[in-house]
């Protein structure tokens, strides 16, 4: 207790007394973050908003060119570890915001199309799995890695059009702008596991800059039209990737895709045992996907039946 006592002072005395002073104090020498410990991270958070203050001309002019790589406005780095003290790798996220997907999650829930928007949705996202087929075929690894690229589209588009739908209008958003984004993060962390274990060709890079490009602005459109017509259509890819994935641990379990040791990023994410398979990867993130499909199902059903997402709280927390 009063060792925190003694940092929050020392982290206030160059804002209250001197500026000039602020490179005196510097977290490297605090002790390292570790998973869990609140009372830690309040520490480290404290710091970046006394420090964060300091306007950059004074900064640049204090500074010397060497240190001010890998600083924030004066704040170096924070050392985290893991709960073994190993050190903790990742710069894109912290040990906060890894989590333990619900595993228990029922993985064969299906919306069934009745109205004609959603017959629209569910047929255009089993058009689009027909070319996914002929152009992938059984390499999974790869389809896995090329339908994330796609997948982390639609809940950024989202969540970005609700941010400007509340700031036009001054109103709240139900926390779906955070669900959302949420959504398109997790999904960027699929791709960046599966990006461990199936290398991009050439071509499929630039068949993803293409697709990206078009799926963008395609979905872009659908949600400004008919934000419960894009919801469902989320729904339903949701449905088509838990259906790849159990294909893929299919093949995984036949022995036709080897089944590697998990990359560290996902042992890191998804909190998994240090001996975690690729086949403990493809589970977990086929939880997500699933979860994925119910809360997009569930905002499309929010907007069947007349009313706004905000509304409704969002399901957050998930992460
Ligand atoms: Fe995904
Ligand atoms: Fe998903």
């Amino acid at each position: 207790m009063m060792k925190r006592n003694v940092t929050v002072v020392h982290q206030l005395g160059p804002r209250l007394f001197s500026t000039s002073t602020i490179r005196t104090t510097t977290v490297v020498n605090e002790p390292p973050l570790r998973i869990g410990s609140v009372g830690v991270l309040a520490e480290w958070v404290s710091g970046v908003r006394f420090r964060s203050t300091l306007a950059l001309g004074e900064e640049q002019k204090e500074k010397p060119k060497s240190e001010a790589v890998g600083s924030y406005w004066g704040v170096s780095p924070v050392k985290m570890t893991k709960e073994d003290g190993s050190d903790w790798k990742w710069k894109s996220f912290r040990p906060w915001e890894a989590y333990a997907p619900d595993m228990s999650i029922n993985l064969h829930k299906h919306h069934v199309p009745t109205t004609f928007l959603d017959k629209i949705a569910y047929w255009t996202v089993k058009g689009l799995r027909l070319p996914t087929d002929i152009f992938f075929q059984r390499r999974y690894g790869c389809r896995a890695m090329m339908l994330e690229t796609v997948a982390a589209v639609p809940g950024m588009v989202g969540g970005m059009l609700l941010h400007c739908k509340s700031l036009r209008r001054f109103e709240h958003s139900g926390g779906w702008i955070k669900a959302l984004l949420e959504e398109a993060e997790n999904e960027r962390m699929h791709l960046m596991t599966f990006m461990e274990v199936a290398k991009p060709r050439w071509y499929e890079r630039a068949l993803v800059i293409t697709v990206q490009g078009i799926f963008f602005n395609a979905y872009f459109f659908a949600y400004l039209a008919s934000p419960k017509l894009a919801h469902r259509v989320v729904g339903y890819l949701e449905e088509e990737a838990i259906h790849s994935y159990t294909e893929f641990l299919k093949e995984l379990d036949k022995g036709k895709i080897e089944n590697v040791p998990a990359p560290a990023i996902a042992i890191d994410y998804w909190r998994l045992p240090a001996d975690s398979t690729l086949r403990d990867v493809v589970m977990v993130v086929r939880a997500d996907e699933a979860h994925h499909r119910d809360v997009n199902h569930f905002a499309s059903d929010i907007h069947s039946q007349g009313h706004e997402l905000r509304e409704s709280p969002a399901p957050l927390g998930y992460h």
